[in-house]
């Protein structure tokens, strides 16, 4: 939908007085409004390092979710400023992993006689309690377009790997990428006693997977990819690997939202694509590349848009913008001390993977 010119105004005003001193972050499934503002753009992956990566901005709004503006404050120094522009940008997928549910779930590993072997691999798309956890536990973090090299990185250090909070992000890197089966993989369910497992079934496991998904990525289902095979003769099928298994195995391409980008922009003109990620940014790419004469569609009938990334619209934005141009600092996030310190050490293995 087209800007309110108003607001744009008001926008680009506060922007031009805060001048070097904000630095505007905007994910990819973000609105075309709030993108219009983004200094850059990228995956959680890239903007973790762009924010640290701009020791002079005081203000780094971060045009995302919670868990990335956490992130991007642990990665930057005290006296810079992580501003999420609306706090009720959550993730549901982050949610489905609590501290307490993680450190209960450790308890039922050292039961089992497995912790000692055990290498947690967190998610990016995780609280910064779970990033603590996990430095804490020898572990790293991973995003969808270095998990495979997190996995490396953990089957050098132990035997096995705890990989939260999604559980198709871990499946489909272990089956796909690394050469395991379905069976050297486990489902850890937190609401259940001992996550619903024996203590054989997790000696036996490779992999012990989170019982957590993306709601959105978790639409796409097997009838979608046919169906779009069936509509579209020749379609390439190119999904995130916050799909199910099922989707991903019977797509043709698979890839962070940034590989994703690399994917189309690549492509020949008069080619078909079938897009299964979220609705913003497959949109924006539909009418990026149209030009070109490559058809972009939506790879399933019904919309499919992050409601809490949705959250970050142009009125939140403008509200940011002009209180920091005022001088008011609003919706800091800021990560305690402790949980900063063993956050980092989980970031920092991931940064430095190769
Ligand atoms: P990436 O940005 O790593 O592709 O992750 C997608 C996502 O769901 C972010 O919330
Ligand atoms: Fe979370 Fe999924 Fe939204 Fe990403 S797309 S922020 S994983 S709910």
């Amino acid at each position: 939908s087209p800007s309110d010119p108003d607001l744009v105004e008001r926008a680009r005003k506060a922007k031009e007085k805060l001048g070097d001193k904000v630095f505007v972050l905007g994910h990819h499934y973000q609105r075309d409004e709030v993108i219009q503002f983004a200094d850059v753009t990228g995956d959680s992956f890239k903007l973790a390092r762009d924010a640290a990566a701009r020791p002079e901005a005081e203000y780094i709004v971060f045009c995302g979710v919670h868990f990335m503006a956490e992130s991007a404050d642990i990665l930057t120094s005290d006296d810079q400023k992580v501003v999420l522009p609306d706090l009720a940008a959550g993730c549901s997928m982050a949610d489905m992993a609590t501290a307490e549910q993680v450190a209960e779930c450790w308890d039922v590993l050292t039961e089992a006689g497995i912790a000692e072997q055990v290498v947690p691999v967190s998610y990016m798309n995780s609280s910064a309690d779970i990033k603590a956890f996990t430095g804490k536990h020898g572990g790293t973090i991973c995003t969808s377009s270095n998990a495979k090299r997190a996995l490396d990185w953990a089957f050098e250090q132990g035997e096995k790997v705890l990989f939260l909070p999604d559980q198709h992000l871990g499946r489909n890197t272990a089956v796909r990428d690394m050469g395991m089966s379905l069976d050297d993989c486990v489902l850890y369910n937190p609401h259940k006693p001992n996550g619903g497992l024996t203590a054989d079934e997790l000696r036996a496991a490779k992999m012990i997977l989170w019982r957590g998904h993306c709601s959105v990525h978790g639409r796409f289902s097997l009838d979608s990819v046919n169906d779009v095979r069936e509509r579209i003769p020749g379609v390439n099928v190119l999904v995130h690997p916050e799909c199910k298994h099922e989707v991903v195995a019977a797509a043709d391409y698979v890839g962070s939202t940034e590989y994703i980008i690399k994917a189309l922009e690549a492509a020949p003109a008069g080619s078909k694509w079938a897009i299964g990620t979220e609705l913003n940014l497959v949109r924006r790419l539909a009418n990026r590349f149209a030009p070109e004469g490559k058809e972009i569609v939506f790879l399933d009938k019904t919309v499919c848009f992050c409601s809490t990334m949705n959250r970050i619209d142009l009125p939140h934005l403008v509200w940011t913008l002009e209180s920091l141009a005022e001088g008011n600092l609003v919706n800091r996030i800021e990560v305690d001390k402790e949980t900063e310190a063993f956050a980092k050490l989980a970031l920092e293995r991931m940064l430095a993977l190769p």
